[in-house]
């Protein structure tokens, strides 16, 4: 832990790196982020070149607050505001048309630009130092899980950063809600650390990640257009090197499911983790023998599942499996974001556990471990 005097000293370095250009790594409470400053493209093309990310998936703005979209943001929306307001500073990135300060390669291209006012303390003291937006995306390898804590930026990233900002685990453990301000009602593109819940209490009518839109009241039927995406919105995305399948269904289904299934992979010989609620973890530990089972903690208990998912993904890398059967947590609250982030990890594994049909779940779940990829 570095002392007050130490943490000056290290602010100071970090603001000196990033106005030369280079890479510096910071806590936020949702990930880690692998920022440079915003204004050069130059440091920004550093970003993508040290992730192995597209050039066509665009960059998170990091600002202190509304007060800073000046030139970033082409024009706010109310609606835009009045989000700001309720979520800044914390884990809500508002898509905007760009502004004119904003690089061509921060934005991909695109027209717009996305934005977030981040609440962690070492976060907000680089941005004021360094008095600029910051782009980071999280600071993991394109496509992989999102670092947590400093130790996953090292063991991912070190090397290629020129320094890392240590701020302990994120509080969050997931990454920010990404809403597409620029259409009313606004779309949600990314599930994340602000639930749809809290968002529907400011501005009801808010698009949940695929929902339709309403139909204008001239139009003479549904939209034929598909809901606009987040181009970054991979099917396949912070996925762990083991084959992750994700069941869902009642969670009574779930835990037979993964109970029989765990049995028939074991039985194959293969080396298999679970990932389960805490309410499940005693029972399955009991009846797979063998198999490593990780607790993220009680199902209802979404801000703990969140907080350690993606650490436990790592967890059960490290411990060398090669299956992953994981649970589904429902979608209220941070569960929303979670099951978005495993159903990208599972790659379209999905298994749907029905009860009193444990047979044709454990086909599904032999086929989805064992089929080419
Ligand atoms: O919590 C977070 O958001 C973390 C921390 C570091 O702030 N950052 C993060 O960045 O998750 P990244 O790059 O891993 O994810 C950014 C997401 C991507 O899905 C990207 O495609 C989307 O935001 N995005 C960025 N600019 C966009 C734009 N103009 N329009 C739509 N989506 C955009
Ligand atoms: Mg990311």
């Amino acid at each position: 832990m570095a002392t007050p005097g130490e943490e000056d000293t290290l602010l100071a370095e970090a603001v000196r790196r990033l106005r030369a250009g280079e890479l510096v790594a910071f806590p936020t409470e949702t990930v880690y982020g692998l920022g440079a400053d915003a204004a050069n493209p130059r440091a920004v093309a550093r970003i993508f070149a040290a992730k192995g990310r597209p050039a066509s998936d665009p960059l998170i703005v990091h600002v202190l607050g509304l007060a800073d979209l000046e030139g970033w943001a082409a024009e706010v929306p109310a609606v835009a505001c009045r989000l700001a307001e309720a979520f800044w500073p914390g884990p809500l990135t508002l898509v905007l048309p760009r502004g004119p300060r904003v690089p061509d390669i921060v934005a991909a291209g695109l027209d717009s630009v996305a934005l977030r006012a981040p609440s962690h303390p070492v976060a907000r003291a680089l941005l004021a130092a360094t008095g600029g937006p910051i782009a980071a995306p999280s600071a993991n390898p394109f496509g992989r899980t999102s670092p947590t804590t400093a130790a996953h930026v090292l063991a991912d990233l070190g090397g290629r950063i020129d320094l890392l900002l240590d701020g302990g685990p994120a509080r969050l453990g997931l990454e920010s809600t990404v809403v597409d301000c620029r259409t009313l009602p606004p779309r949600v593109l990314r599930p994340g650390g602000v639930t749809l819940e809290a968002l529907r209490e400011r501005v009801p009518g808010i698009l949940a990640p695929g929902q339709d839109a309403p139909d204008p009241p001239d139009s003479g039927g549904p939209d034929a257009e598909a809901p606009p995406r987040s181009p970054g919105l991979l099917a396949r995305h912070y996925a762990p090197r083991a084959r992750l399948i994700l069941v869902q269904g009642p969670p009574e289904a779930q835990r037979e499911a993964l109970a029989a299934g765990g049995e028939a992979l074991l039985r194959r010989g293969l080396a298999l983790g679970l990932l389960v609620a805490e309410e499940d973890g005693a029972v399955l530990a009991t009846a797979l023998p063998g198999a490593q089972v990780l607790t993220l903690g009680p199902r209802a208990a979404d801000e703990v599942l969140a907080a350690g998912l993606f650490a436990a993904l790592r967890a059960l890398d490290a411990l060398g499996v090669a299956i992953i059967l994981a649970a589904d947590f429902g979608e209220a609250g941070l569960a929303l974001a979670i099951r978005d982030r495993l159903q990208r990890a599972a790659e379209g594994r999905l298994v749907l556990a029905r009860p009193g049909e444990t047979r044709s779940t454990i086909a599904a779940i032999l086929s989805a471990a064992t089929e080419p990829s």
